[in-house]
């Protein structure tokens, strides 16, 4: 058991403390613009390995190595012409590419699980980035929940999952966009493939790099390991596109609607805006999810952030793996 102390992610000298800790092989789980994130020094492979462990993951899911410039994602990775267009066009923000990584990179090996290919993202944060230019150095950072479990979009959140597990939570508020990054892997050859929708709309993308490839379904070999059917999970079964909530339901409701009684509501956006349903959507599961309850969702439409909602909500209510 460690001891889990919170500090405020706008303090220089509480980002001085959590780069030490983090030089030092430590876990610290920092705000970022899509949802808290739990860094630890790429470079350091027992640092990593702490990390998996902390999370509960599965060592076949690799990480998203968090850079704080350009150059500092040029020296890992070969982004290619789409790569440096899509990284002009959407950083700082929630992007993440896929690229060939570069020999000499110096990240550890468990942070790509062995894959040739690094995930590389430049955070719209200043807590991540800030720890990342103390360090001088890329910091692996997966989201900061135990593995399979809700993202956390609060400190409170990370703390239900990690308390006792890793050094620091940095206390930075609630997450402004509150999906994880979009993920797209850039291709020599060929269509770049959108391996999972995020806090950047497809259309965005798209107007920049042309139409994306759809990553393979899941299989034995995901283009992105971690999409996982079951992911995103609470503990309460979830049941999608329910227009009214059943006996026994507690509602995830979605524009404006007349008051319903006798059930426990959460609303992500009585005006409809999908941005805010984004920025609500894993504190409200959070929220109604109660033993015994089960979460029924209204329907979402798929426009803008609203694939990435979507997504989410779809590996939410799959069937869970049986609990090891
Ligand atoms: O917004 C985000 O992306 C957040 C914040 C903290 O930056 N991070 C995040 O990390 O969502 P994580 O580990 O929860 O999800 C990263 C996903 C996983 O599904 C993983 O399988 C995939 O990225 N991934 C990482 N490296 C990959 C690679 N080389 N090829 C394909 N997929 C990769
Ligand atoms: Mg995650």
């Amino acid at each position: 058991m460690t001891v889990t102390v919170t500090l405020p992610a706008d303090d220089p000298a509480a980002l001085d403390e959590a780069a030490r800790l983090l030089a030092r092989g430590g876990l610290a789980a920092v705000p970022t613009e899509t949802v808290y994130g739990l860094a630890a020094d790429a470079a350091q492979g027992e640092a990593v390995a702490r990390l998996y462990e902390a999370k509960g993951r599965p060592r076949f899911n690799p990480l998203i190595a968090h850079v704080d410039s350009l150059e500092m994602a040029e020296r890992l990775v070969d982004l290619g012409g789409t790569g440096h267009a899509l990284a002009h066009a959407f950083w700082p923000g929630p992007l993440t590419l896929v690229a060939p990584m570069r020999a000499g990179a110096g990240v550890a090996s468990l942070v790509t699980a062995g894959l040739d290919t690094l995930a590389v993202r430049w955070p719209a944060s200043p807590a991540l980035t800030g720890l990342i230019a103390r360090l001088g150095r890329p910091l692996a950072a997966p989201s900061a929940n135990r593995s399979g479990a809700v993202s956390p979009t609060t400190a409170a959140h990370v703390r239900d999952g990690l308390d006792g597990r890793i050094d620091v939570i940095l206390d930075g508020g609630p997450c402004r966009i509150g999906v994880e990054s979009t993920i797209i892997r850039v291709v020599t050859a060929g269509r770049p493939l959108l391996l999972r929708p995020g806090g950047t709309p497809r259309a965005d993308i798209e107007a920049v790099c042309g139409p994306l490839s759809a990553a393979r379904p899941d299989s034995d070999r995901p283009d992105a390991p971690g999409q996982l059917a079951s992911h995103y999970a609470p503990e309460s079964p979830v049941r999608l596109n329910a227009t009214q909530p059943r006996q026994g339901e507690s509602y995830l409701a979605f524009g404006p609607r007349p008051e319903i009684v006798g059930c426990d509501v959460f609303n992500l956006s009585d005006r409809s805006d999908l941005a805010e349903a984004a920025a609500n959507l894993f504190a409200g599961l959070r929220l109604l999810d109660k033993p015994g309850r089960v979460i029924a969702v209204a329907p979402i439409p798929e426009a803008g952030l609203g694939e990435a909602i979507n997504d989410r909500l779809r590996r939410a209510a799959a069937d869970r793996p049986i609990a090891s």
